[in-house]
Formats: structure tokens, C-alpha cells, sequence
């Protein structure tokens, strides 16, 4: 089941934006980030929730969407996340919050597409403009934004081809494409 899951939990960048995710779920999928692990177990990760339609105007305009499909600017109106969260790093708690965010934003968007929601991780941020916007304190470092929806997009993984290109691309249908290494590349030794 937990194969299935992560099979199923792709990036999404195109959602049905009129439905929204209630500030319950996202509270759920904050306390998924919030029981992960934590190196040393420090706990640096502070969340910022956004299911509303004026904040998420506020967030969206400083985020980078797809850098390997070159004539597309990120999704359009109607098409755009109606969720967020922005994964902070207290500073006051360590100066670096390692690969805890990542691992967090891991669990966050399983939870996500266990309840058929999906998103996408965003570390492509305009962090001043976006620490302005928000009113962010210096001393909260911007790690990940997750953009969270209902997907309006299929997203279909496809074995490497042999020319080992790993970029995602969009068919004529707008199918989005995910080329991922075989298993049998990425193990290198079993014993
Ligand atoms: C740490 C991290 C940062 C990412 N940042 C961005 C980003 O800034 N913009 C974006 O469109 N996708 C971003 N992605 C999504 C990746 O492009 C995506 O994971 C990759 O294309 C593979 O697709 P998949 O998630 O469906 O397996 C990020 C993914 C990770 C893990």
C-alpha cells in the first residue's frame, strides 16, 4: 500500500482551484511534518498554513514552477493551488535545519495524496519578496514552499530512456511525463 501511495504521490502543478482544502486537513498535514524525524531531534521546522484566496495570491506570485518546461510560466488562474505551506527553519533553534524539511514535506504530501489531494515541493522561491509579502522574521529561514490541491493534471512515471535524459516533460495531451531510473541502476551492490 505505502508502494502504491508513493507511486501516486507525484508533483502535481495543476489543480481544480476552486476546491479548497479546509484549515483542518492542512493542520493534519502539518502534524504529519511535525511527528517526522529531526536530526538530534531539535525540531527547527515552523509552518506557515494558507488555504485562504487572498494569502495564496500573496505567496504564489514568488514561486519558480517547472524549470524543464521552458514555455510554460506555471499554472494559470483557476488552475493554481488553493493550499499552502510554507516550511519555515527557526534560527533560534539551530542554524540549519539539515534535510529535516525535506523529510517533513515528505509526509506532508503523502498525507496529502493519501486523502487524493497532491502538490508540489517548491525550493524555487523568491525568498526576500516572499519574506516581505508574509511579513517573515529574519529569524526564520524559507526552506520549502509545498503548493497543495485537488490535481488537475495526469502525471505518468516512464522508465529512463537509454539516453538517460531525466527531464520531465508534457505530451501533446498534456500528460506530464516523470523519467525515472530503473531499480536495477540505482542499487549498486546487493549482497
Ligand atoms: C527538494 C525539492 C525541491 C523542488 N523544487 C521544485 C521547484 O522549485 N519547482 C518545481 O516546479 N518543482 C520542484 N520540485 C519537484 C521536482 O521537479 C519533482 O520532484 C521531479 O520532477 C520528479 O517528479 P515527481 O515528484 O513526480 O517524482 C522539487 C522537488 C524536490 C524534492
Amino acid at each position: 500500500m505505502l508502494h502504491d501511495l508513493i507511486r501516486k504521490n507525484r508533483s502535481y502543478r495543476r489543480f481544480f482551484e476552486d476546491v479548497s482544502i479546509d484549515a483542518e486537513t492542512l493542520r493534519q498535514l502539518a502534524d504529519l511534518g511535525r511527528l517526522s524525524a529531526s536530526s538530534k531531534n531539535l525540531q527547527p521546522l515552523k509552518y506557515i498554513l494558507s488555504s485562504d484566496a487572498q494569502k495564496n495570491a500573496l505567496i504564489f506570485p514568488h514561486l519558480g514552477w517547472a524549470a524543464h518546461l521552458k514555455d510554460w510560466k506555471g499554472p494559470e488562474e483557476g488552475e493554481r493551488p488553493s493550499a499552502y505551506i510554507v516550511i519555515l527553519g527557526d534560527k533560534d533553534i539551530t542554524a540549519s535545519a539539515g534535510c529535516d524539511h525535506c523529510i517533513a514535506a515528505q509526509s506532508i504530501m503523502l498525507g496529502a495524496a493519501e486523502r487524493g489531494l497532491g502538490g508540489c515541493m517548491i525550493r524555487s522561491i523568491a525568498r526576500d519578496e516572499l519574506r516581505q509579502a508574509l511579513g517573515i522574521p529574519e529569524r526564520f529561514d524559507i526552506l520549502l514552499v509545498l503548493a497543495l490541491g485537488k490535481p488537475k493534471e495526469t502525471v505518468v512515471i516512464d522508465p529512463l530512456g537509454s539516453e538517460g535524459d531525466t527531464r520531465y516533460w508534457r505530451d501533446a495531451d498534456g500528460v506530464h511525463h516523470v523519467p525515472k531510473r530503473s531499480l536495477e541502476e540505482v542499487i549498486l551492490e546487493q549482497w
